[in-house]
């Protein structure tokens, strides 16, 4: 039996997070967020928009990891604030309570105990290669939290104990989901097929949108304010950090990795117009980068701006907000509560 054969057997039926109208098995993804910080257009291009996009292909999971976002140091209050904020946008960017299942994290203990049965089963070697701690760790790791050290093994257990065929990513986070599967194939091999081996999902196009100001580096919340945009940026705020992006001291406006800043942009319009080099290419052509990224920020506040008003109404109702939150982890757990279940009795502490 394959492990997703065993997986879907022993998935009771009330665990399932949406049904299959077809009656064919749909493939199951499973994805994360962290709310360490109002989430960027990266995070809005690389993920959020092909999770909603494809609603209906997958039975679909999506994650507020609130315990990731405690590997690093974090006000409290901040946490409680992001943690809404982030589960109002993925509402108000499309994700549908009624054919995904979004919950928050920490709402499911089964996540944080998985992963410490992971841990006991994941070499420090696979963990000492991964290159988003290196970043994060800083320059004098000796001081970085346990925590960011083995956050991969809490992330392979959010996607391992939901039986996730696959992982839709940014380019950044594909390292993470390849070591999920070898923890899931070291696991099974030890203690026999529990876990599916996840793959993760990464895209062409804007799976690693830059910094607006230094193009060398990941669009991302922790740097300066006018590196990135953030999802409830103001129009204004938009265009101003648009106007003011690196470009470089030539006059085509070309797909040409070699010269990253304008090659970013155009990968942001792309991503957002959905439309093809070719075309994006004859569309500019002659014309010069203010009026492209007058268009770039055309098409990011068009993008943005129905998901703010969204967004505005779900946060105006905070006791609905915590309805929906609740109700998307009744969703998950009755599938967190079997498998922990299960694993527990495979190592032998049931
Ligand atoms: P996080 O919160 O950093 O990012 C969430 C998603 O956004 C993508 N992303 C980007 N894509 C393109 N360009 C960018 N500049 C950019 N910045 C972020 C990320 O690749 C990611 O898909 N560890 C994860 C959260 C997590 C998770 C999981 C993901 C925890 N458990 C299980 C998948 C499955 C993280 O910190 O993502």
């Amino acid at each position: 039996m394959s492990a997703s054969t065993s997986a879907s057997a022993r998935i009771a039926p009330a665990g399932k997070p949406a049904e299959v109208a077809s009656g064919a098995k749909r493939e199951r993804v499973f994805s994360g967020i962290k709310p360490s910080g109002t989430p960027t257009l990266g995070n809005y291009i690389g993920a959020i928009r092909h999770w909603v996009a494809e609603q209906d292909i997958y039975d679909n999971i999506y994650c507020v990891v609130d315990l990731h976002a405690i590997t690093v140091p974090q006000d409290p209050e901040e946490l409680r604030f992001n943690t809404r904020q982030l589960y109002a946008l993925l509402v108000a960017s499309g994700l549908d309570p009624a054919r995904s299942a979004i919950f928050v994290q920490s709402h499911m203990h089964e996540h944080a105990e998985l992963a410490w049965v992971l841990d006991c089963v994941t070499p420090m070697g696979w963990l000492n290669r991964m290159t988003q701690f290196k970043s994060k760790a800083g320059s004098d790791r000796e001081l970085a939290s346990a925590g960011l050290y083995t956050y991969p093994v809490l992330m392979a257990a959010d996607i391992l104990i939901y039986h996730a065929d696959a992982v839709p990513v940014g380019e950044d986070q594909k390292q993470h989901v390849e070591l999920a599967r070898d923890v899931a194939n070291t696991f099974n091999n030890r203690f026999g097929e529990t876990f599916v081996e996840p793959r993760p999902i990464v895209r062409t196009v804007g799976a690693r949108i830059m910094s607006l100001d230094d193009p060398s580096k990941k669009m991302s919340k922790s740097e300066s304010e006018n590196s990135y945009i953030s999802m409830i940026d103001e129009p204004a705020a938009i265009r101003k950090k648009i106007a003011r992006a690196t470009t470089d001291s030539e006059r085509t406006i070309v797909f040409d990795e070699k010269r990253p800043g304008i090659f970013n942009l155009l990968a942001i319009y792309q991503s957002l117009t959905g439309r093809s080099q070719d075309a994006i290419e004859a569309e500019f052509e002659g014309k010069g980068y203010k009026e492209f990224k007058a268009a770039l920020a055309d098409a990011v506040v068009e993008t943005l701006e129905p998901i703010q008003q969204r967004y505005k109404a779900l946060m105006a109702d905070p006791d609905g907000l915590e309805r929906l939150m609740a109700e998307g982890a009744a969703k998950v757990q009755p599938t967190a509560q079997a498998t922990l279940q299960t694993v527990l009795e495979k190592v032998g502490l049931r």
